[in-house]
């Protein structure tokens, strides 16, 4: 079996200013830094990157973008591309998330451009996926999730996919304290893994690491990680506090 290092990634969304981001990151790096064996990403807002990139020089800590344009620049107001972030130290991409497709209208076939110009980039891309309450209930959950990835997959195959993660965050777990149980979330992520494997190989499927997220706390994070395909978690609220995401990190 291949062994998947776990990835543990806070979505600062839009919190922090530049000198909390120092505070808050400061003490992290001095909380995780003897964890090797558990990879860790911070995403802070845009503004805060070129701080957050200064204080986790030579760390343990990858910074994340929560966003990314797919062209590498032109008359696109508002928008960050790929280059850009590489050139503000930045290694992963956060793309797809609920709240970008929500409320910015991101669809499939938008966030198939962004994979695609991440891994051309040598950008991590994170794929976020994930139900709402109404399809969990209509029993949807199963070709809403396989839709978004087969959407968001579409141009890229097998090859090219090496360090693609994806992150399964159903909607309804999302900032509201309610979080899918180990059971419920191991199942989306077992069947996560075998349409990877149906769509681009076994191989990629067994080196994919997926994330759980939706409200996961240190309270919760052990039992979730310990899942069979369970590789790591998106984290959002709880990893505002250096303490909480440290815990989180140690519970993995
Ligand atoms: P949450 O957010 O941990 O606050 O639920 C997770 C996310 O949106 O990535």
């Amino acid at each position: 079996m291949v062994e998947r290092k776990p990835i543990i990634v806070g979505n600062w969304k839009m919190y922090k200013t530049i000198s909390e981001t120092r505070t808050t990151l400061s003490a992290l790096r001095a909380a995780v830094q003897d964890v090797d064996s558990v990879e860790i990403g911070i995403a802070p807002p845009f503004t805060s990157l070129a701080a957050a990139a200064e204080v986790l020089s030579g760390s343990n800590i990858s910074l994340a973008a929560q966003n990314m344009h797919y062209g590498d620049a032109g008359a696109f107001t508002g928008e960050v591309s790929a280059p850009m972030l590489l050139d503000a130290g930045v290694t992963h991409a956060i793309l797809g998330h609920s709240e970008r497709r929500e409320y910015f209208g991101e669809t499939d076939d938008l966030i198939a451009s962004k994979v695609k110009a991440a891994l051309e980039n040598g950008i991590v891309p994170i794929l976020c996926v994930g139900e709402t309450q109404v399809q969990r209930e209509a029993d949807e959950t199963v070709s809403v999730v396989t839709g978004q990835l087969s959407g968001a997959l579409s141009e890229l195959r097998g090859a090219d996919l090496g360090t693609l993660v994806v992150a399964y965050e159903p909607i309804w777990a999302i900032g509201t304290g309610l979080t899918a149980t180990p059971e419920q979330a191991q199942q989306v992520h077992e069947i996560i893994r075998d349409f990877i494997g149906d769509l681009l190989g076994g191989v990629v499927a067994e080196r994919l690491r997926i994330q759980y997220g939706g409200s996961v706390k240190p309270d919760n994070a052990a039992e979730l990680l310990a899942q069979l395909d369970i590789d790591g978690a998106l984290v959002g609220g709880a990893s505002l506090d250096s303490e909480s995401l440290s815990a989180i990190v140690h519970a993995a």
